[in-house]
């Protein structure tokens, strides 16, 4: 059967549902500016987004790879919440979320590491009760961990800033995006440095290659999760990609929220093309 799009349907899935789960990827920020890794937008200067995700990468050109990740923080630090964001905040306080699909858990899981969501959710917590600041289980897990934390190539520490710039050399590089920028060589005394030792740094993200944070409780939350809302994600990386099949198999429900068709979409209970900005806030709507 081809997946449904009536949101009705879906609706009564929703208020039988009783651990939720959304796994997120980058089109859930799209709105808010931050570019994709795959499809139009998935190019910086000439290079392919993800061929500078790698240690292989920062390892052979650290000066280069920090340019990028100081423009997406750059990026990530002027780009506004969408409704998708607000949308999934919400819905992570019970006192929202009972209302449309009650006794209910729900964890969001995002491969994004711009910040968006949590940034989305301390601003529902603002006005939340109590019983919303308990929790039984995460109310976001960011798998690939979070552009703003730098890490040390050498102690391992960890700080978390938004200062921007990060350090005087990357200043301004933001701006050179064309395909024919000539990259400017950053000497490596002058990339940002460990506020501990002083060593190189590097951004504290998940690259290719590397574990994916939080895997056993993300592994124990996917394994009794009874509908999986895949938002913005191409379904292209694992161990993200494989959640929504698990969920199927052990008899759960699948929602997809995509701009357009995504790898594994046609297995899916429902399928809503469009922004997720706009049909997330829809299917979620109190
Ligand atoms: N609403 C819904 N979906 C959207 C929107 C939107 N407004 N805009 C784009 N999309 C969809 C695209 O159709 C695509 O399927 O978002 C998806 C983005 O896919 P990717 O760029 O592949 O991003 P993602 O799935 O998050 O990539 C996974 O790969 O490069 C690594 O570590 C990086 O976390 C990233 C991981």
């Amino acid at each position: 059967m081809p997946p449904s799009n009536n949101v009705d349907e879906f609706r009564n899935v929703l208020k039988t549902s009783k651990h939720i789960i959304a796994v997120a990827g980058a089109g859930l920020s799209a709105a808010s500016g931050i570019p994709t890794f795959r499809g139009a937008g998935g190019l910086w200067r000439r290079y392919d987004a993800m061929s500078l995700a790698t240690p292989r990468a920062f390892n052979s050109r650290p000066s280069l790879v920090w340019q990028f990740y100081h423009y997406r923080r750059e990026s990530a630090n002027k780009a506004h919440l969408n409704q998708a964001h607000h949308s999934l905040a919400s819905f992570s306080l019970p006192s929202i979320r009972h209302q449309i699909a009650p006794d209910s858990t729900f964890t969001l899981i995002t491969q994004n590491v711009d910040g968006l969501s949590a940034l989305a959710l301390e601003k529902a917590l603002e006005s939340a009760s109590d019983a919303d600041t308990n929790v039984d289980q995460p109310k976001i897990l960011e798998m690939h961990g979070r552009i703003f934390d730098v890490k040390c190539t050498e102690c391992d520490h960890v700080e978390f800033t938004r200062a921007s710039p990060i350090c005087p050399a990357l200043e301004g590089t933001e701006n050179l995006i064309e395909n024919n920028t000539m990259d400017p060589e950053i000497a490596l005394d002058e990339l940002p440095c460990c506020s501990k030792c002083g060593a190189l740094a590097r951004p504290g993200v998940v690259w290719f290659e590397e574990m994916p944070k939080y895997l056993d409780v993300i592994n124990q939350i996917v394994d009794r999760a009874d509908l999986c809302l895949v938002v913005g994600t191409s379904s292209t990386v694992y161990p993200a990609a494989g959640y929504a099949e698990e969920v199927a198999e052990h008899g759960g429900k699948v929602a997809v929220f995509n701009l357009d068709r995504s790898s594994g979409d046609d297995e899916a209970d429902f399928l809503f093309l469009g922004p997720c900005e706009e049909t997330i806030a829809t299917a979620l709507s109190v």
